[in-house]
């Protein structure tokens, strides 16, 4: 099974779902299709969508790592699962650098979703300046140990590797860096959670026209789109790639 997740980001308006689903509805899914659709959608549609879509994921782009209280403008992870979301993102590059958000809070709301069972999905990734200087690995180390510490080991997250300098530019890291960092970060995975099996997607300017040669790299187990998952037609070409 590979996950197609689509990050919304801050995008779309109601009527451009009611397009979007429609768009979706157009393509046939075979019955024993190994696609795991996902989409994170804005907050104020999650209610709509957690009720709407019955085979797809539904889940949020961020929570709180506070409980209920004195958190203006915040949502929490109990108000995730109390609306029926399947999955949260949270480390995503744009809350890391625009937002100020740390390892340790990414940590502290990794264990909010877990205590709520919504599905963390963790999004790791070396700037391109760590890129040159040949730093991911030591990065994505980091990364990982920090945000992993003393989470729930037998409860399931997925990982999603993202360069930050393929998101949104149109750039995509070669075939051979995903292998390889696919590859290291499912080590780490093991080494830290103390099993096999973590899903780890690929993120970072995913098409239809990269997207066969990603998706089938080995050791990749989906994708995290961002831009083109706006369009339901780029959406469903990219995951028929694997029908
Ligand atoms: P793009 O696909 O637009 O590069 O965004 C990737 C991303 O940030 C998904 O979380």
């Amino acid at each position: 099974m590979k996950y197609i997740i689509g990050n919304w980001k801050m995008n779309m308006t109601a009527g451009e779902i009611v397009e979007f689903t429609r768009g979706v509805k157009k393509y046939k899914i075979p019955k024993n299709s190994p696609v795991q659709f996902g989409l994170a959608v804005p907050y104020v549609y999650l209610l709509g969508m957690a009720k709407l879509q019955g085979h797809v994921l539904i889940g949020a782009q961020n929570v709180s790592e506070h409980n209920n209280g004195a958190f203006t403008g915040e949502i929490s992870a109990e108000m995730l699962a109390d609306v029926g979301l399947d999955f949260c993102i949270v480390g995503h590059s744009e809350r890391r650098t625009l937002f100020g958000e740390t390892n340790e809070m990414i940590n502290e709301k990794i264990k909010k979703l877990q205590e709520y069972q919504v599905l963390p999905l963790l999004c790791i990734g070396e700037t391109e300046e760590e890129f040159t200087a040949g730093k991911t690995k030591e990065v994505l180390h980091e990364q990982l140990t920090k945000c992993l510490a003393n989470i729930n080991k037998e409860q399931e997250i997925i990982v999603a590797y993202e360069p930050v300098w393929a998101i949104g530019t149109g750039k995509t890291a070669s075939i051979e860096i995903i292998k390889e960092t696919t590859a290291f970060i499912k080590q780490e995975l093991q080494s830290i959670l103390g099993k096999l099996g973590t899903a780890v997607l690929y993120g970072g300017s995913v098409n239809p026209q990269n997207a066969p040669a990603i998706l089938h790299c080995e050791g990749v187990d989906g994708a995290l789109i961002g831009g083109a998952s706006l369009d339901a037609d780029k959406y469903m070409q990219i995951a028929s790639t694997l029908f």
